[in-house]
């Protein structure tokens, strides 16, 4: 009997297994059905420029339907003499222009031969400065900002009223147009990118370059690498990485340095850290910046301590590639995530717990407002000291404790992040929905700093 009865069991459980294995795996073909379908968008979209350089840029936009795309050019908005004709008819369309001038305004119209789709004196784009340029050059950071709304809307107004207010002449309201990751919710489908992003930025993706992080909300579909185009190769400066999944390029007197905290290696002997560790020594610019989604230090919506927390990503990032970044001189770190807005003191070495820190990690606490700036040496430093900074609220609000001790300035406001660099001076102002600035800092470079030697430990 009681050899019938195990007979009669191994019999259930293996049909039982079976039946699990089949649902898994129509579960799985179910998914992977679902991943492609909200990956994939076949209307029409507008124009947006990508990967500028002082002597190239890349035009892409979406047609109705497959045919060669044709784009013209040039100086005079009455004369497009140049045109870069694509070779096969395709829906989607990526377009690299060369040979352009510097800090020029280009006009363009994007069609085919037979029709302009889009153009006119409101298509245009301006080229980079040269490398080393002087400036001024101003950033806009926008940090998770995948929801259109009432508050989205009253954020990038208030940028650009910001900006309309101190302009610069002759040049766009921003130069560059960056986020710190999550461009879409709440799943990074094609058809939330077109809610989130392309219709309501329409008329500013068409002439400022946009460059977005990728965040773990991006990550839930394929759309972000295919609608988007990355210099992985060098094409805009900075050692070529080979990946569109971490880069870096070179703007006027910048070095943006762009890493990817949400699907790429982040051990200590990882491609990623290695390009890094390159790069950073390549680098001849006075001011480098670096992006990635996860912050090294929050206690916003996500607690940076914590294993648990995002998978560790916000412990490796901090524990492996912040010794890495200050070595190599970075001036601030951008982050996203935390719907929040904190930024720190003036650091160093500190890749520890929040309750590691140390007074002689902090190599400024005065708040770094331009009465008092944050002083460093010129040039890059090592361990000179990094401010970094979470920018996560333009669509979204965290509740969190908010009190990081390496903070002084914590807000649970919506609004965004202008950043004006000129020669040795760098300032970033908050500004939230009300279009007040709600936060301010500045960093100036200056040989008469001493750079002082630093051995730093690691967080592990
Ligand atoms: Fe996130």
């Amino acid at each position: 009997m009681p050899v019938a009865f195990v007979h009669v069991f191994l019999r259930w459980l293996r049909r039982l297994l079976l039946g699990v294995l089949v649902l898994v795996a129509l579960w799985g073909v179910g998914r992977l059905g679902q991943v492609a379908w909200q990956s994939a968008y076949d209307g029409a979209r507008e124009p947006y420029l990508q990967v500028v350089s002082h002597d190239g840029i890349t035009l892409r936009w979406q047609s109705g339907e497959e045919e060669i795309g044709v784009v013209r050019y040039g100086t005079d908005p009455a004369r497009l003499e140049h045109v870069v004709r694509e070779t096969t008819a395709r829906l989607s369309h990526e377009v690299r222009l060369a040979g352009l001038q510097p800090a020029t305004r280009y006009y363009y119209a994007v069609g085919t031969d037979a029709a302009v789709y889009r153009g006119g004196p409101d298509y245009w784009f301006h080229t980079a400065p040269p490398p080393g340029d002087r400036g001024p050059i101003r950033l806009w950071i926008q940090g998770d900002p995948g929801y259109w709304h009432e508050g989205t809307r009253t954020v990038r107004d208030a940028a650009l009223q910001w900006s309309a207010q101190h302009p610069r002449s002759g040049r766009p309201p921003f130069d560059l147009w960056l986020t710190t990751g999550d461009n879409a919710y709440s799943s990074g489908k094609a058809r939330e990118f077109q809610e989130a992003l392309f219709e309501p930025y329409a008329a500013l993706l068409r002439n400022i370059p946009y460059l977005p992080v990728y965040g773990n909300h991006d990550a839930r579909r394929w759309t972000f690498y295919r609608v988007f185009s990355f210099p992985a190769a060098g094409e805009a400066g900075g050692v070529p990485s080979g990946s569109e999944r971490y880069f870096s390029f070179d703007y006027a007197n910048i070095h943006v340095v762009v890493l990817d905290s949400e699907s790429g290696d982040l051990s200590a002997d990882g491609p990623m850290l290695r390009w890094l560790q390159q790069d950073l020594a390549a680098n001849r610019l006075p001011w480098t910046v670096a992006l990635f989604h996860h912050p090294p230090y929050s206690r916003g919506g996500h607690n940076s301590d914590s294993w648990r927390d995002s998978w560790g990503r916000m412990v490796d990032m901090r524990t492996t590639f912040l010794p890495v970044l200050e070595a190599g001189g970075v001036d601030l770190v951008l982050s996203g995530h935390s719907h929040v807005y904190e930024r720190s003191h003036l650091l160093a070495c500190h890749y520890g717990r929040a309750d590691t820190l140390r007074p002689e990690m902090v190599l400024d606490s005065g708040g770094g407002g331009p009465e008092a700036p944050y002083r460093k040496p010129a040039g890059r430093a090592a361990h000179g000291g990094t401010v970094y900074a979470v920018v996560g609220s333009t669509a979204k609000l965290d509740a969190g404790p908010l009190d990081h001790p390496v903070h002084a300035v914590n807000r649970r406001e919506l609004g965004s992040l202008l950043i004006d660099v000129e020669d040795a001076r760098l300032d970033a102002y908050f500004i939230n929905a009300h279009g007040q600035v709600s936060d301010r800092f500045r960093i100036v470079k200056s040989a008469d700093i001493a750079p002082v030697e630093r051995r730093c430990g690691t967080g592990r």
